[in-house]
This record gives structure tokens, sequence and C-alpha cells, in this order.
């Protein structure tokens, strides 16, 4: 089904008119200092247009995890003059995203400006998609714009409850890019390689068994493999095991056979004695009693590079070791570059996978970077997103 786009809205007009924005401002933050604005850059095409256009654009997003309490350290308020200095303009910004001084804020902005609110989920209202909240926010609003990919997997307020109390509900530019970027390895030029990588099969086991039949090959890296070979019988050591899990692996491993796709695992690796920097670590065959795997080995990042220059299409979410730590970044570095260099059509998702592209300055040479990681995942394995449904009207 298709879903409403910024520019049907813009061809009728919105001058004047106040422009709900749920954008995805998630961003690492650390004692109010943001490290990767990515998501902020990727929301300012549809807020340029809006505003070029003379909306009165209020633009609203979650930040971290507060559980429905205010909570100092999540405020959106240091995301405002990030946003200002991106656009070029001014931001105000609002303390509260409901209720009477919401309302104020909102009826000081004039055509062309712009006004960011608190933090959604300081509201418990929110994530319970309560309807009195989606009405408060909705009371803010003549129209609503969704461009929050990263949070269309979650059916709140903001996403799915305060959209069917608006005449005129769209999709943003950014969801809707990303949308398109994500079908092309939901309907690949094949062979499409699937580069799956993080420490657990259970937060990923839906696309992992979505893929095991989808994808021409799936290869698999970082702490998750270990839990794979374990469910094979082969020698771990101490490495991190999902010791719950080693069923779900049979079960995504007899997917891939069933539908002969090839599903491989590394056939050497990094171990280290412990997990910090300055560790000893050697290169093995077989994980040694007492070792832990911390990296995907030199072979089998060469394997894996070789299946990406083979394949038409590409997409990886998850790093392929502790990349944090230099010295077990070096199977997720030659995988970026792999990715990076291939012919096919590539796109990553997930925050690791997302710096180390960040990190080797080839995010240029991807074709598509997803501002989505949980959202690219569910979207990759077929799931309706409830973000992007309740668009569909
Ligand atoms: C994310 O960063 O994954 C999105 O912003 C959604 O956040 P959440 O996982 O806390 O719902
Ligand atoms: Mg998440």
């Amino acid at each position: 089904m298709s879903i409403p786009t910024l520019d049907s809205l813009l061809a009728a007009g919105v001058r004047g008119e106040r422009v709900f924005v749920r954008a995805d401002l998630n961003v690492p933050l650390k004692a109010g200092v943001i490290s990767d604005d990515s998501r902020v850059r990727a929301s300012l095409p549809t807020l340029r247009r809006l505003l070029d256009a003379g909306a009165r654009v209020v633009v609203a997003s979650h930040l971290g995890r507060p559980k429905g309490k205010r909570s100092a350290g999540l405020s959106l308020r240091p995301l405002a003059p990030r946003l200002a200095d991106l656009l070029g303009a001014g931001v105000s910004f609002c303390e509260e995203c409901i209720g009477e001084r919401a309302v104020a804020a909102v009826a000081g902005i004039g055509a062309g400006q712009l006004l960011l609110l608190e933090n959604l989920r300081f509201h418990a209202g929110e994530e319970k998609n309560d309807p009195d909240f989606a009405a408060a926010l909705a009371a803010l609003a003549d129209v609503y714009v969704n461009d929050a990919f990263g949070t269309a997997h979650r059916a709140h307020a903001s996403t799915v409850g305060m959209v069917s109390k608006l005449a005129r509900a769209v999709a943003g530019d950014l969801l809707r890019s990303e949308l398109d970027h994500l079908s092309v390895v939901r309907n690949p030029e094949r062979p499409l390689l699937a580069i799956v990588g993080g420490a657990k099969i259970s937060s990923k086991l839906g696309v992992l068994e979505a893929l095991a039949s989808h994808a021409d090959v799936v290869c698999i890296g970082g702490a998750m493999s270990y839990t794979f070979l374990a469910a094979k019988g082969e020698p771990v050591g101490k490495s991190l095991v999902e010791a719950d899990q080693l069923d779900a692996a049979r079960r995504v491993m007899r997917a891939a056979s069933e539908h002969s796709r090839r599903l491989l695992l590394p056939t050497d690796h990094v171990v280290a004695e412990r997990v910090e920097p300055g560790a000893r670590s050697r290169v093995v065959r077989q994980i040694p009693d007492g070792w832990i795997g911390v990296d995907i080995g030199p072979q089998t990042a060469q394997a894996y590079a070789q299946e990406a220059r083979r394949a038409r299409t590409v997409f990886w979410n998850g790093p392929m070791g502790v990349f944090e730590i230099d010295a077990f970044a070096r199977g997720t570095e030659t995988l970026a570059k792999a990715v990076a260099s291939s012919r096919a059509i590539t796109v990553v998702g997930g925050g690791d996978s997302l710096a180390a592209i960040q990190r080797l300055g080839v995010a240029d040479r991807i074709s598509h970077l997803s501002t989505g990681g949980g959202a690219s995942l569910e979207y990759i394995e077929g799931l309706t997103l409830p973000g992007v449904a309740a668009l569909e009207r």
C-alpha cells in the first residue's frame, strides 16, 4: 500500500499551518554533548522544506528511555542549538510537549519558524499509546508528518495514536527514503548478501530467520557467532554464548539449508584473555579453553569480503567483533571497506556498523545508511511497521 508523502502535502500548501513533525532525534548524548548527529542531519530535508513552505513547524522526539519520568540527562534541550546551527535558523524550545505551556509555545511561533518540544517519553502516555496523551499532542497541530523512521517499529502515541486524530498525515522525506532503500533489500537484485553481527542472536532472531530463507548468503560475525558454533558442538572457550538460544541457532541454520542458502560462520577467530584494551590476544582456528572470541579472524574477514565483491545487493547490520577496542576492530574494518568498495547496492543499519563506516570515512560510498537499527531489521524481516501502517488510510 502506498502512503501519502510530503510532496502531496506541500503541493496543497501549508503556509501558516501548524505542522507536527515526529522526528527521531534519539542521538547518543553524554553530559549534554552529542557524539553523533547523523539522525539530526537526516531530519533536516523535511524540516527545511516545511519551513520554506511557510509552515509553523513543531518538532517532537523521544530521547533515550526515561520511562515516563522527567530526567534532566535526557532533555532534548541540547538538540535545539544543534538544530539551529544545522538549519541556519532560530529554534525555540518548550520544556513541555503537551498542555498549556506547549499550546502557548506553539501559538508563539510564526510562519517559517520552528519549535522543538521536550522529550515525549517524559510522559508514560507516549509508550503506552494512551489516547488522552495522543489527543493532547494532536491538539498542538493541524497537520501530522512522520519522519521518525528509527521509531517506526514502535506503536506509540506520537507514531500511531495521534495520527488518526488529524485530518492530514503524511510521511516525511526521510521515512520515505528509508522505506525505498530498504525495499531494495526486500526485493533485491541477486545475489543478496546479508552480513549480520552483534552480540546476541536473541535480539535479531526474527530477521535471522527471515534472511536464512531470503538472502543468498548470510555471513555471521560478532559474539552471536559463538552461539552458532556452540550449537554445532564446536569449542568456544569462554566466549559469550546465549545458552538459551542454541535451539534458535539450530533453527536458523536448518532454515538456511532447507532453502539452499549459504550461512557462513567464522572459520578463524581473534581470541583474547580478557575483553579490554592491551589484553593478550592471538588468531586461532579453534577457540582454546579459557580464551574469549573477540573478533572474526583474518581468513574469515577475507572470505566475507569476497562475498561482498560477488554480491549485487548487500545488507549489513552489526559489528564483527568488539570494535570499540582497536585491537579487536580489524574484522569490522575489513568488512566496512569491502562493503564500501563493492559494486552492489549497499544498505547498512544499526549504530555500531554505522559508527565503523563513519570512522573509516567511507560513508559516501555506501548506497544507504539507515537511521534505524531495530526498525530496519523489522522492515527487512517483512513485518509491518506500526508507524508506517498508521499513515496508510
Ligand atoms: C532507536 O534508537 O532504536 C530508536 O530511536 C527507538 O528507540 P527505542 O529502541 O528506545 O524505542
Ligand atoms: Mg532501539
